[in-house]
């Protein structure tokens, strides 16, 4: 069932609001963004290097970029301007995709991409449907732009998998603007098939469709709802997780040329470094030391989970390599495992105070994590 979370009213001024009032209304509406990983304060506090945490907190393939990617960025020109269309790099993943370039905009990460769906789609007052629980930026990007955000949120005894009926309903009753679904999701790791997210296309066409698939390269052979052949859908992709280049930011949308183009068109000049395209580039040449790594992260995955049952939690479905566990106070044992130089997400911020995702890496990681919980849970008991 979708409820509406917000009204495109902005918040008033407060005379605590620590904001200058030059700040624009719909900016105090948009809540502060809450990631994961353990900032350097916090790490501080606990006595720990930030090179000695393990980190299961982010989504990252923890086999690192390919291997070509580290010499592309060092022979990058950084003392001029870096090409404004990324015009090597749209070509390089237009020729993947089977699309032209005019279908693909590159920007500095998936997370600018989503500020820019918000800056040229969403028109204040404008009804925009959120598939979740799921990334906090959606409802941050769209609030600034004065546009309300309603939930369709899946539920846990259907392990968080979104029925069709019911997004379906949502659709039918909100008649939103824009609909994000992100597939695989975070933090659920469930899926939303292209096929399905298609017939809702075709069905609800004054609702722009803005697919996620960050992690779709995690979970092989999964259809992309690539097509850019539809005019209200637009797939949003990262190369920050499957390449590893979170640190480098890349990210990029493949649709229709009209809906590229109005991304493009608010688009901040220069907004992909050079070290950045070049890194892209020689990333994408390097897809099959990523697919290999994927398969490795995906067995070391399966793994863990079943590590993490047997010590006695709770783990939910998913179809990629992070996942959410039931722990009880979230918060709790994510402090606790962070005293042990360990990071996993709190799902507190997701509207999941009782889950922690946790994203696989390497097989010996993994094991320090298992014994870290076990120390955790042994700490628990009276
Ligand atoms: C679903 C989803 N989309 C987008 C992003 C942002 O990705 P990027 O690093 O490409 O900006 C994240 C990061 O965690 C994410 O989880």
């Amino acid at each position: 069932m979708a409820e509406l979370t917000s009204s495109h009213e902005p918040t008033a001024e407060r005379a605590d609001d620590p904001l200058s009032p030059f700040v624009r209304p719909h900016v105090r509406a948009v809540p502060p963004a809450v990631h994961g990983a353990l900032s350097d304060g916090e790490l501080r506090r606990w006595g720990r290097r930030p090179e000695e945490v393990l980190d299961f907190s982010a989504n990252v393939n923890p086999y690192g970029p390919p291997p070509g990617v580290e010499g592309a960025w060092v022979t990058a020109d950084v003392a001029r301007y870096p090409d404004p269309d990324a015009l090597r790099l749209r070509e390089a993943l237009a020729d993947h995709h089977g699309v032209r370039p005019e279908h693909i905009v590159v920007t500095n990460g998936t997370a600018e991409l989503i500020w820019l769906v918000a800056l040229a789609f969403v028109r204040p007052g404008d009804r925009v449907l959120v598939c979740a629980p799921t990334y906090g930026d959606y409802a941050r990007a769209v609030r600034l732009m004065g546009g309300s955000v309603a939930e369709c949120r899946a539920r846990e005894e259907d392990g968080f998998a979104h029925r069709a009926a019911h997004v379906e309903e949502a659709l039918r009753r909100l008649n939103p603007r824009l609909c994000f679904i992100c597939t695989p999701n975070n933090p659920t790791g469930r899926i939303v098939p292209a096929n399905l997210i298609w017939r809702w296309a075709d069905t609800f066409p004054h609702t722009l469709f803005a697919v996620d698939e960050a992690y779709i390269n995690f979970v092989p052979g999964l259809l992309p709802a690539v097509d850019p052949a539809r005019p209200n859908v637009l797939v949003l992709r990262s190369m920050t997780k499957d390449y590893a280049l979170a640190g480098l930011r890349v990210g990029y949308g493949v649709g229709h040329a009209g809906l590229i183009g109005g991304v493009a068109r608010v688009r901040p000049s220069w907004n992909v470094s050079a070290v950045a395209q070049a890194a892209g580039l020689a990333a994408l040449a390097g897809r099959a030391h990523m697919e290999l790594t994927v398969r490795e992260v995906r067995r070391a995955s399966a793994a863990l989970r079943e590590e993490l049952g047997a010590v006695g939690l709770e783990v939910l479905p998913s179809s990629t390599h992070f996942f959410l566990v039931r722990v009880g106070r979230a918060r709790a044992f994510r402090d606790a495992l962070a005293r042990q130089g360990i990071a996993v997400r709190d799902c507190t911020s997701f509207g999941l105070p009782a889950h922690v995702r946790v994203s696989a890496r390497r097989p010996e990681e993994n094991r320090r994590l298992v014994e870290a919980v076990r120390a955790v849970l042994r700490g628990r008991r009276p």
